[in-house]
């Protein structure tokens, strides 16, 4: 099956990010959130993100423009999705809300429409088990700042087919990623590796081992990170990073994954990295 048309379901970060991504590709994309506010923020940071790239002269403007009449932002799910040959869904990590969503693009959708979620941990077998195609089902998990990173994850679900492997395969080389397969487990292999050592440098921080700026310098310095442990966690989210300490916790039962108390406490304090404006560190000054 040839993919032609893209329907991202959340205009969030990685949302945004993943229709930027395809629409440079040369898809025609449709973004969906539930508000006209997130869909133009989400619309907005795509457009700064090709301004950008237009001001350091490594894109021509009526290219930007291009890229930008091929993608489609919507609060209407039907409008969205009803054309699509594969959907990437990028929303709240709540299986609950997930499921409920696929349920209804079940209907809406073509029936050879592939569903891909990014969800960064839950059940890929799960979520298809509420849709009527479930071979057609995968994880296709982007890494933040999407249009820069270059792995997708592919997750297999328990029926995800050859096929939707095949065309999911096919698609990360259309949008100039690589891709790597990885067996359905709790954080799929990168974050199951990346989270913890992002959670401990919390632990370093927590316990007085050293400052933050020190910490993250230790890393990019002495590991060569490109970006410090704290620095990390706060572009992707506290509340990302909590979310999926929590759950590698509950399903894998080791304390070694126990969040550290200070991560949970920001969280509850708002401090949830850039989106929220402070997380380690301030940005909005
Ligand atoms: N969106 C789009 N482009 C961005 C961007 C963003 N948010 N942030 C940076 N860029 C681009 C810049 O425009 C620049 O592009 P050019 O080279 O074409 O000019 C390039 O990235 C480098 O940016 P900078 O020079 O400003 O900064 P940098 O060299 O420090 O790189 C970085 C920034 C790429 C984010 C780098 O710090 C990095 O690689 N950090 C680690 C990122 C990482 O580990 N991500 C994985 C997170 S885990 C995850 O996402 C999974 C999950 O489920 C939790």
């Amino acid at each position: 099956m040839e993919i032609k048309k893209i329907c991202v379901l959340g205009a969030g970060i990685m949302g945004a990010g993943i229709a930027q991504t395809a629409a440079v590709a040369g898809f025609n994309v449709s973004i969906r959130d539930m508000e006209a506010h997130l869909v133009e923020n989400g619309m907005a940071s795509v457009k700064s993100n090709l301004a950008r790239a237009v001001s350091k002269g490594k894109m021509e403007k009526n290219e930007a423009d291009k890229i930008m009449g091929r993608i489609k932002g919507t609060i209407d799910l039907k409008e969205a999705a009803q054309d699509a040959d594969m959907l990437i869904e990028a929303i709240i990590e709540v299986m609950e809300i997930k499921k409920q969503v696929y349920k209804d693009l079940d209907t809406i959708c073509k029936k050879e429409t592939i569903f891909a979620s990014n969800t960064s941990g839950l059940s890929i077998t799960e979520i298809a088990s509420v849709t009527q195609r479930p071979g057609q089902v995968i994880g296709m998990h982007f890494f933040n700042p999407v249009p820069v990173m270059k792995l997708v994850e592919l997750i297999k679900g328990f029926s995800t087919t050859e096929e939707t492997m095949g065309i999911a395969k096919a698609f990360v080389e259309k949008i100039k990623k690589s891709s790597i397969e990885v067996k359905e487990a709790p954080g799929f292999a990168v974050n199951r590796i990346l989270c913890p050592m992002l959670n401990e440098a919390i632990f370093v921080l927590s316990e007085g081992i050293a400052d933050a700026k020190d910490i993250d310098d230790g890393m990019t310095l002495g590991a060569n990170h490109p970006i410090g442990p704290l620095a990390l966690a706060d572009m992707v989210g506290l509340d990302t990073i909590l979310f999926v300490m929590e759950g590698f916790h509950k399903e894998l039962g080791e304390d070694k994954y126990r969040p550290a108390p200070l991560l949970r406490k920001m969280v509850r304090a708002g401090y949830l990295g850039r989106k929220s404006g402070k997380g380690f560190y301030d940005y909005t000054k």
